[in-house]
């Protein structure tokens, strides 16, 4: 018995050295310029989406998704998100294929989770991704704000459709393939 529990620890201890090693002697990728393998988009998205349902507090949005907001929302957007997820002028962002996971295109594949998700990922980050915690830099109105643009994509009053036409030259992609935004699209 004594020498069926040493021979467990023993194992346990040649893994973890080996594991390690591995990392340390440099075998372990760390290039950004890659493409997740799907099965480990698949496990992180799963750890990413147990820990969200966990942790982000089932909230309203208190900003209400006037058409001042939602433009608010959409400058906030421009200046601080779309060189990831893509901007206005309906283009994937300059860093689409930059980062490893590379980041969702919110505009060409808008969101369709609850703005209490939305919310939190923005609020808080996505560890271990280019996902920055906007609490550090955005107070939380403005992230409500910019909540509130996402989430409204597919139902844009005509007047801020037409600010954004005026302002991108361009107006807002017709068709929003609602439902069909994965992690893992790049
Ligand atoms: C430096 C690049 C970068 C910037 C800037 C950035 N993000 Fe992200 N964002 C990412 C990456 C990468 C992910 C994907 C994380 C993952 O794979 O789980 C992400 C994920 C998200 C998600 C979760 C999407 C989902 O599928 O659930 C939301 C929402 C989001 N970002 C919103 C924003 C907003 C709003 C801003 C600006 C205030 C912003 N991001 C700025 C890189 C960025």
């Amino acid at each position: 018995m004594r020498n069926f529990i040493l021979g467990i620890i023993v194992t346990i201890v040649v893994l973890i050295v080996g594991a390690l090693a591995f990392a340390l002697l440099g075998f372990v990728p760390t290039s950004a310029d890659a493409t997740p393998p799907a099965w480990e988009t698949r496990i992180a998205n799963g750890a990413l989406d147990a820990a969200m349902e966990r942790h982000a507090p089932r909230v309203n949005n208190p900003v209400p998704p006037t058409d001042a907001n939602i433009i608010d929302g959409m400058k906030l957007y421009t200046m601080n998100c779309a060189v990831c997820h893509g901007g206005l002028d309906n283009k994937p962002g300059l860093l689409a294929h930059s980062e490893y996971p590379p980041p969702p295109q919110l505009i060409l594949e808008p969101l369709d989770d609850p703005e209490w998700h939305i919310f939190y990922s923005i609020r808080t980050g996505v560890r271990y991704s280019g996902m920055p915690a906007w609490n550090r830099a955005l107070n939380e109105q403005d992230i409500w704000k910019v909540t509130a643009f996402l989430s409204h994509l597919d139902k844009l009053s005509p007047a801020v459709q037409e600010y954004w036409k005026r302002s991108f030259g361009i107006g807002p992609p017709a068709e929003h393939p609602k439902g069909e935004h994965e992690h893992d699209k790049d």
